[in-house]
This record gives structure tokens, sequence and C-alpha cells, in this order.
């Protein structure tokens, strides 16, 4: 293949596969560009981006989408000598092993994996909740009311059972001590308001393109993005799926803008929260600004009696990697940085 863009993707993906907790998919990566530059079977997968550039093949998420293609056949069981070599509980990754069986893999199931690829990356982070859930307490404390909480572009509604699931928080715990989904992280600075009184009255989501839990298919898919060596990641996520499953979580397909307008104004007795996690870049400038229109005419409407809030876990400004979790509460418009978090909240530095 001819454009060293590709295997060059391939590569710095690798990298950011390594940071952020996976050696084994940094390693498949690796031998992937290695199997690209020799001629080998992948090129034929990547074939959409034959003239791409390295901004497109990023915008595209297509090496991530190559590594969800093969996880996703690992996952359906349709290749057992594939799965065979994949991590799991128990067994040591083997990414050598990994890569040979991938490529034969590739040839068997080439249009199967090229149909995956076609599709955009669709993942829902669930131990986001880690980082955001310090900020519905803190709204708790604050306004010592009830909740309406209101997700926009929420994938999957995993996010959405925020306060049904435990947290241990360094030395501090919240939540339904037999919940079946519990997460942790490494806490530093003080405690969150772990006292406070949260009651959810009224909860909803949207996403432009929600991914359906009843779908086999799709289920499959929002595993599949998940990091195969990441198997703790994996069992929570299986356990938040399952409980959404119990539970009937929806989420409504709408734009943001439209959706915030219509269900998101403020009302008297309870404080109306909307919260996004890892979403704003995914917007164009024009709806950036247009959603930031309909964010301050829902602020202006607030009173003492109706606060409505915003709450975000977003990257810092002007960078990608480092994230931080904001809150801005109206009346008043009060606006401030509560945490700096790991992207998958492996850790939160309190800051409030
Ligand atoms: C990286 S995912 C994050 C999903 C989830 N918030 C999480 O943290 O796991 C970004 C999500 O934004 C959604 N999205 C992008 N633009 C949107 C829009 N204008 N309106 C609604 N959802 C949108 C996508 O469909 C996708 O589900």
């Amino acid at each position: 293949m001819d454009n060293p863009e590709l295997s060059r993707s391939l590569r710095l993906q690798a990298a950011g596969c390594r940071n952020l907790g996976s050696p084994f998919h940094a390693d498949l990566l690796e031998l992937a560009a290695d199997d690209l530059e020799a001629g080998g079977p992948v090129a034929g997968l990547l074939t959409p981006w034959t003239d791409a550039s390295l901004r497109k093949l990023f915008d595209d998420a297509a090496p991530l989408r190559l590594l969800g293609a093969l996880h996703d056949l690992v996952l359906s069981g349709d290749d057992p000598a594939l799965a065979a070599t994949y991590p799991k509980l128990g067994r040591q990754a083997d990414p050598a092993s990994a890569w040979i069986a991938a490529r034969t893999a590739i040839l068997r199931h080439q249009d199967r994996l090229a149909a995956f690829m076609t599709h955009e990356p669709q993942t829902n982070e669930v131990r986001r909740s880690v980082c955001l859930t310090p900020g519905f307490l803190t709204l708790a404390r604050e306004t010592g009311l009830p909740m309406r909480t209101f997700e926009i572009a929420a994938s999957a509604g995993l996010n959405l059972n925020w306060d049904r699931y435990r947290y241990e928080f360094g030395g501090t715990a919240w939540g339904d001590p037999n919940a079946p989904v519990v997460m942790d992280t490494e806490w530093t600075g003080g405690p969150p308001p772990v006292d406070a009184p949260v009651e959810v009255i009224e909860r909803a989501a949207c996403d432009r393109r929600p991914v359906d839990l009843t779908d086999p298919v799709q289920r499959r898919r929002l595993l599949a993005y998940i990091w195969p060596d990441q198997l703790e990641r994996l069992a929570r996520i299986r356990a938040a799926i399952d409980l959404a499953l119990a539970l009937g979580v929806t989420v409504e397909a709408a734009d943001a803008v439209a959706w915030t307008a219509r269900v998101a104004a403020p009302q008297a007795g309870c404080v109306t929260v909307l919260y996004h996690s890892v979403f704003w870049q995914y917007m164009p400038a024009q709806s950036q600004a247009a959603l930031a229109r309909t964010i301050a005419e829902h602020g202006a409407r607030a009173t003492s009696e109706a606060p409505f809030a915003w709450l975000r876990m977003e990257p810092e400004p002007d960078q990608m990697t480092n994230m931080e979790v904001r809150l801005t509460l109206w009346p008043g418009g009060e606006d401030r940085v509560l945490a700096k978090v790991h992207p998958h909240g492996a850790w939160v530095k309190w800051l409030n």
C-alpha cells in the first residue's frame, strides 16, 4: 500500500492504546502496521482510506474500527482460532499468536470485517459515572432539591443509571452496597459530599444515533469497542448492560440541540441537570454555539426554586486528552472546574 499515513496511523494509535492501558491492542496494531508495510492482507480492510490523510484516518478512527472488527468477531464465537488467542481471565495475552490468527481471520472473513468497519465507532464508557457522580452529589448538597436529569449524547444510556451504581472514591463510598455495578477510582483530593440527599425524580436521554441494547448485534458492537485485555472494564459494562436491560432504559434518537431546548427547561421544586460526557468535540462549531445559546436561555430562566445546572466531562479547553468535570449552576451562572479526570475514570483529582 502506497499511503504511508495508513501504517503511521496504526502506530500512533498503538501508542495511544499503550498509554490508556491496553498493551495487547498496542502490540496488535504494531504487528498490523508491520503487516501492512509488508503487503499483507490488512490492506484490504483499509481500502476506504487508501488516499486518506492522517487527520481523516483519526477523525474516522480507522485503527479503532479495525480493532473493533476483530474483537467483534471474537465475541461472536464465529472464529474460535482467533478467540483462543485473545486475553481472558487466567490466560496471558499473546499478541504475536493473536496477529497470526488475525491474518487468517482477515482472509477468511474479509467482507464481514469490512462491513463492521463501515460503521462509526460507538462507545459508552460506564466508568465516566465515577467522574460525573461527585458533580451530582455537589448539586444535591448545594441545592437540597430533588433532581431531573437529562443526558445528551448518551449512546446506550449506561450513564443514565449513575445513581444506581456503587462507587468507591478512595476512603469514601456512595450508593447501594448491593448494587450490581460497582466502580472504584484512584481518588485524590478531599472527599465528595457523600452525605448529600439524592433523589432523581425524572431521567431522560437522547443521542443522534442511540445504541439499542435490546439488539444483540448492537450490544456486541458496544462490547467490541472495549479493549479485550481490560477484563474489569468488560465485566463492568456487561453488568451495566444487564441492569439497563432489566430497567428498560431508553435513549431517544434526537439531535442534542433541539432536544435540550424541548425537554430541559427548569421547573420549580427541583434542580434540572443537563449533562454529557465526551461529546462536545463531535458537534460542528455551529451546533456548539446553538447548544451553548439554548443552555444560556435555560440558565436565564432559572430561579432559586427552579435552578438549572450544566454538568459535563469533556477535554480541557484547547486539548484532546486531559479531561475535566465542569459545573455551571444558575441562577447566577457560577462556573467551576470540579475535577481533573482520566478519560475512562481510572483516576479523579477532586478540586472542589
Ligand atoms: C464518544 S461517544 C460518548 C458517549 C457517552 N456520552 C459516553 O461518555 O460514553 C459520543 C456520542 O455523541 C453522540 N453525538 C454526536 N453528535 C451528536 C448530536 N449532535 N446530538 C446527539 N448525539 C450526538 C454520538 O452518537 C455518540 O454516541
